[in-house]
């Protein structure tokens, strides 16, 4: 069984593959590196002892696409490929439409054509917006607060209406939580370029000493201590739902979506008492403004996901916190 990973040197891309190729399946990776490096294709390798096809370009370029499924016999695709910072989504629009709708429509453009009808699609919590209660199921509501989520909810909708027009496709579409942690070899993980956006990788900067002290955004919501709650899943727990998902797929066809998510919900301050005690450190802090457009505590109900995929989450918050870190000290070594 062949699987084409897009997205496949990123952060859950790069986890994924590592899962994929240690339960047997062979994989196919095509990344144009826009947010991640090359060398990522070498750790996988080292990790899994295994070979694999990798081509350097861009998911939207229907030309290179065509190349890759006429070379390999690909029997299903799990589309990682895209921009995900939501700020950056709002300064620039355009490039996150062209970037994940383009990629996408190319990409299920060419799978109709050479009749590869299976995918799984990175989706994110992102498409709740602000719920209504929680956890929060998969029949809740939809919506988009950013151009971000708006190309997720596109994404998804594209994907349904290709289902309806044809029902020999078989669509997951996972809807992640807030993926953090790192393989535990500490060879491959979360290392942004730019000073990180998301939680984790922020307090784990500070843990190496590349930055100095957190901002809290906010510590007046309405959780248990006024800081923002959300449902933290370790990416290799997330990587091990594509598996599940992956195999549904593979035998029957539809289109349906799950919430990969624990079911816990965390709070910044929890976070960062966790970190400290796991990894024997100090995360200076200070409590700031709120960050427009955050919302006060969002996790999943994920029992579909285990009825559906018999997948659930199983590490700690105290794993995820100690393998992040153990990925930047094994990174600065
Ligand atoms: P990432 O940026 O680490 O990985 C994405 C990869 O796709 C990168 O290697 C990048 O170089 C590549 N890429 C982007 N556009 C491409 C294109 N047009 N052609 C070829 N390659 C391209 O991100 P990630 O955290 O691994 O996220 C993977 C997917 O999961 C994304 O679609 C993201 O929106 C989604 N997601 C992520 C999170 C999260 O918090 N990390 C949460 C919910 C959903
Ligand atoms: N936070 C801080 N300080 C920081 C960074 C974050 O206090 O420097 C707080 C936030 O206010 C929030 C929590 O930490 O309460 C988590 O924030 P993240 O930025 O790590 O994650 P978000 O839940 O805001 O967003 C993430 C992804 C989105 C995705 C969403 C739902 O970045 O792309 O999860 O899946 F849409």
């Amino acid at each position: 069984m062949q699987i084409l990973v897009t997205g496949g040197c990123g952060f859950i891309g790069s986890h994924t593959s590592v899962e994929l190729l240690n339960k047997g399946y062979d994989i196919v990776i095509i990344d144009n590196l826009s947010n991640s490096k090359k060398e990522v294709i070498e750790s996988i390798k080292t990790i899994t002892k295994k070979d694999f096809k990798f081509y350097e370009g861009d998911v939207k370029d229907t030309e290179l696409l065509k190349k890759i499924f006429t070379e390999n016999k690909i029997d299903a695709v799990i589309h990682f490929a895209g921009f995900k910072a939501v700020g950056e989504s709002v300064q620039n629009p355009l490039m996150y439409y062209r970037n994940n709708i383009d990629s996408t429509l190319s990409l299920l453009e060419i799978m109709k054509e050479v009749k590869c009808k299976k995918i799984v699609f990175s989706s994110s919590a992102t498409v709740y917006g602000n719920p209504q209660s929680l956890p929060i199921k998969e029949t809740f509501p939809l919506s988009a607060a950013n151009p971000y989520g708006n190309s997720k909810l596109i994404i998804e909708n594209i994907l349904k209406d290709l289902y309806v027009s044809d029902n020999e496709w078989s669509i997951a579409i996972l809807r992640y939580f807030n993926p953090i942690g790192a393989h535990e070899s500490g060879i491959i993980g979360e290392n942004p370029n730019d000073i990180p956006n998301n939680l984790l990788p922020y307090i784990v900067k500070i843990a190496s000493g590349e930055l100095k002290e957190l901002n809290i955004f906010g510590n007046d919501y309405n959780t248990k201590d006024g800081t923002g709650v959300r449902d933290y899943i370790h990416v290799v727990d997330l990587s091990l739902g594509h598996i599940q998902a992956i195999k549904k797929i593979i035998n029957e066809t539809g289109c349906d979506a799950y919430n990969l998510g624990t079911g816990h919900g965390y709070s910044v301050l929890d976070i960062v008492n966790t970190f400290e005690k796991v990894n024997n450190v100090k995360i200076p802090y200070k409590i700031v403004d709120r960050r427009p457009g955050d919302i006060a505590a969002c996790y999943a109900d994920p029992s579909y996901a285990f009825e559906k995929l018999n997948w659930k989450a199983t590490k700690t918050i105290e794993d995820m916190c100690k393998d992040s870190y153990n990925f930047i000290k094994n990174k600065n070594k």
